[in-house]
């Protein structure tokens, strides 16, 4: 079972970003693609132009993904809906910013897997991929979305252990900075959001949808477990130091 023999798609966080481009690709390729979202308009308009199937739904509500979708017989599922709010501190997020951020990120992922798998189960086909980052790779400063971006990552590495010997493949999608509406919801100071989509040329989102469909691409002997990918303007690693966390009680400053 590959792209070529999937039939339906349900992709979460359609309405924008890269969500958006891969149900523009999904539909295509021909797929019947159930395009999840809370802004009405844009989902609208995104049905009118791809034909795909347009659901008013937060993700993080359980009954209504189980409403929505369990009598649906999902082939590929992109888990793509995400957040990055109180991304600049953790100290600094409100109560607010970290329950959308862990629920969003996180529990609307194993709400959308609950719905979709069993049926993938029993007809051992299938294709769950999970849009992760960098940020739960690597330390990049955002302590509280990094925490949710490395939930992730074990989430798919435990569930493709969970589905060994079925053909159901697990495959995570971990972008660097992207160009879409992220930084604006992500950041409360707009300026930093701003500078953030201009400071380099970052992945656009049809990038992002490619990586997928690539995934999706090989054949279904080939599980792609994870992809990482990023802008050439952008690398990660190295040591930060920083001087001042204890002024005055260096050896050198005691003497
Ligand atoms: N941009 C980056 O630099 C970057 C880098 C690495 C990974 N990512 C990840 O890529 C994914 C897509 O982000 P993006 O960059 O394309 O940002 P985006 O344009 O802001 O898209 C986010 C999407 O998630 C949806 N969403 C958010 N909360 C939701 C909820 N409770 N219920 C249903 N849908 C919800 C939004 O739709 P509504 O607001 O209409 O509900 C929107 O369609 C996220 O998981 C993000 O963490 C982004």
């Amino acid at each position: 079972m590959a792209l070529n023999d999937y039939t339906t798609a349900l992709v979460t966080g359609a309405s924008s970003g890269i969500g958006r481009a891969v149900v523009e690709r999904l539909a295509a390729r021909g797929l019947r693609v159930h395009a999840v979202a809370r802004r009405k308009q844009r989902l609208d308009s995104l049905a009118k132009k791809t034909g795909c199937v347009p659901h008013v739904i937060d993700v993080r509500d359980l009954d209504a993904m189980r409403f929505a979708f369990e009598d649906e017989k999902i082939d590929v599922l992109v888990n793509n809906a995400g957040v990055g709010r109180g991304h600049e501190s953790l100290m600094r997020a409100s109560d607010e910013d970290i329950e959308a951020t862990l629920h969003t990120n996180i529990d609307s992922i194993f709400n959308a897997i609950r719905v979709a798998a069993p049926s993938m189960i029993a007809r051992d086909r299938g294709h769950i991929v999970n849009m992760g980052s960098w940020a739960g790779l690597y330390g990049q400063g955002s302590t509280l979305y990094g925490a949710t971006k490395g939930a992730v990552h074990l989430l798919s590495q435990n569930l493709r252990l969970e589905l060994l010997g079925s053909a159901i493949r697990v495959t995570e999608i971990c972008p660097g900075r992207v160009r879409t509406e992220f930084a604006e919801k992500a950041f409360r100071d707009t300026d930093f959001a701003r500078e953030f989509n201009k400071a380099f040329r970052m992945l656009s989102a049809e990038d992002v949808a490619d990586a997928v469909m690539y995934a999706l691409d090989t054949p279904w002997h080939v599980n792609v477990t994870i992809v990482e990918l990023c802008g050439v303007e952008q690398a990660t690693g190295g040591v930060q130091v920083k001087r001042g966390a204890r002024r005055g009680s260096s050896p050198s400053a005691r003497r």
